[in-house]
């Protein structure tokens, strides 16, 4: 018999009714921002999923998504520092309101090259969403217009952020216990 995979977690950060507040906050800011606009929200396979279904259900306003895939995060907790891009968009953005949805901006590789790539499908506008923004120091330094929360210098897991693939259907965000990953 498995255990829950929540009793790998050392501590919660973000339990599900605080990550729903948020999510619908930031919904509530986008639709009156763009009440006028054609927007498309696109995230990052596969941490973004989670938080683009519940975020896209607080957007009020008309709207379509898709996603793009890439990947940085080997099997380890650190970053390895290249980013390939496995899916482009399919949804046409040319003259659109695009809101690139991530889950957590970490060192800001991922989001420079995804957002690099949205570029040159030549959008109307280009923003980002990242339901988390890690304090540390930056690889590449990205203007995040909305921010859910800011987490401190730790890996976390849940809520589509994963460790070797597990913990992304958490409903919360935790941290690991050490010996997870030792
Ligand atoms: P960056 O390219 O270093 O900004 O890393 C971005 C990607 O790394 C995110 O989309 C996540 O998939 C992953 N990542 C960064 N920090 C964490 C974490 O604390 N937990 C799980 N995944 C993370
Ligand atoms: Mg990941």
């Amino acid at each position: 018999m498995h255990s829950p995979a929540s009793d790998d977690l050392e501590r919660v950060i973000y339990t599900r009714e605080q990550i729903d507040k948020r999510t619908s906050e930031l919904g509530a800011e986008i639709s009156a921002d763009y009440a006028s606009g054609d927007v498309v929200l696109i995230t990052i396979l596969r941490g973004g999923l989670i938080f683009l279904a519940d975020l896209s259900r607080q957007v009020s306003i008309p709207h379509t998504f898709d996603v793009v895939g890439a990947a940085s995060y080997g099997p380890r907790t650190e970053s390895s520092g290249q980013v390939h891009i496995t899916k482009d968009v399919e949804v046409p953005l040319r003259g659109r309101d695009i809101i690139l949805v991530e889950d957590i901006y970490d060192t800001g590789r991922t989001l420079r090259v995804v957002r690099d790539l949205l570029h040159v499908h030549d959008p109307r506008s280009l923003e980002i969403c990242a339901l988390l923004v890690k304090d540390r120091p930056r690889i590449q330094e990205m203007s995040i217009k909305y921010v859910g929360f800011t987490v401190p210098d730790v890996f976390v897991v849940g809520y589509g952020l994963d460790y070797n693939e597990q913990y992304r259907h958490l409903d919360c965000i935790g941290v690991l216990k050490p010996e997870i990953y030792t």
